[in-house]
């Protein structure tokens, strides 16, 4: 069978299947991780919205939502899914690194978030650190800034091996994801997702094919200094439990910073 080459976020539906698993347990961690440390309030931005899996949950728990995506389709979808719910959510076409801010949507968020490794297709230091600038700028006071990615081990030899069956109606999605050793000099990594779509008896498989910038503990906390309006509050990991905050260092892989705008 052909494997079609795409880049996966032009089909936001299969990206939604497989990624919507975790949209509950993020979404409250999200509301409690807010409470615990102290913010408030119910306006939220979400850079790189994708599918909007996490505006729609949100948007369902009486946020006020305002997202955006690079992807047109992705966007389209988000919009689409959250009109149908008969609900209200601000998303445009936009870039990480240089967002801003339509007419009519106010800033002064009381939170902002970007889980799931998303911040790592900001490929250069300056890209980030703006990207963390520009966020900072449309958070309040006391705003808090939930970011989640991976950290990259440096040592590990040879490729690593995720895979992910989910299904929805009559379509099954299995996605596999390959990520290839980080290259120090670079800070870059080569990742490869392939994904096999059943829908109704019928297969069909694509392949997409992209980079990461990768972060060691030591290279996310420099990042940070250089954005001084956003003050490192806590540190938990992808179990998303409150409970267990953990020191940022190399010793797991999957960090979630607490960020608090100065
Ligand atoms: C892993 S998905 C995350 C989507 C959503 N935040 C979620 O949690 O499901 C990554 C998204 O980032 C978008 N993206 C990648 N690079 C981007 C950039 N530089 N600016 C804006 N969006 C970007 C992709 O189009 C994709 O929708």
């Amino acid at each position: 069978m052909a494997t079609e080459q795409r880049d996966w976020y032009d089909t936001p539906l299969y990206y939604d299947i497989i990624f919507d698993d975790g949209t509950k347990q993020e979404a409250d961690f999200l509301e409690s991780a807010l409470v615990k440390h102290g913010g408030k309030g119910k306006r939220l931005l979400e850079p790189a919205c994708g599918s909007g899996r996490l505006a729609l949950e949100m948007a369902g728990r009486g946020w006020e939502v305002s997202g955006f995506d690079g992807n047109a389709h992705m966007i389209a979808f988000a919009k689409e899914r959250i009109a149908k719910a008969g609900l209200k959510a601000a998303l445009w076409e936009d870039w990480m690194q240089s967002f801003t801010l339509p007419k009519g949507v106010r800033g002064s968020f009381d939170m902002a978030h970007c889980l799931v490794s998303t911040f790592k297709y900001l490929h250069t230091e300056n890209d980030a650190a703006e990207c963390l600038r520009r966020v900072a700028a449309c958070l309040r006071k006391g705003g808090l800034f939930f970011l989640g990615l991976h950290l990259t081990d440096y040592d590990r030899s040879g490729p690593e091996h995720e895979r992910w069956v989910a299904r929805r109606g009559s379509i099954e999605v299995v996605c596999n994801t390959h990520t290839w050793e980080a290259d120090r000099k670079t800070r870059l990594e080569d990742l490869r997702t392939r994904l096999k779509i059943t829908d109704s008896g019928r297969t069909h498989l694509q392949e997409t094919r992209w980079q990461f910038r990768t972060y060691s503990a030591a290279q996310l906390k420099n990042l940070l200094r250089k954005v001084p309006e956003l003050e490192f509050v806590e540190c938990y990991d992808f179990t998303y439990d409150l409970t267990e905050p953990r020191k940022l260092d190399d010793s797991y892989a999957d960090v979630l910073l607490v960020l608090r705008k100065v």
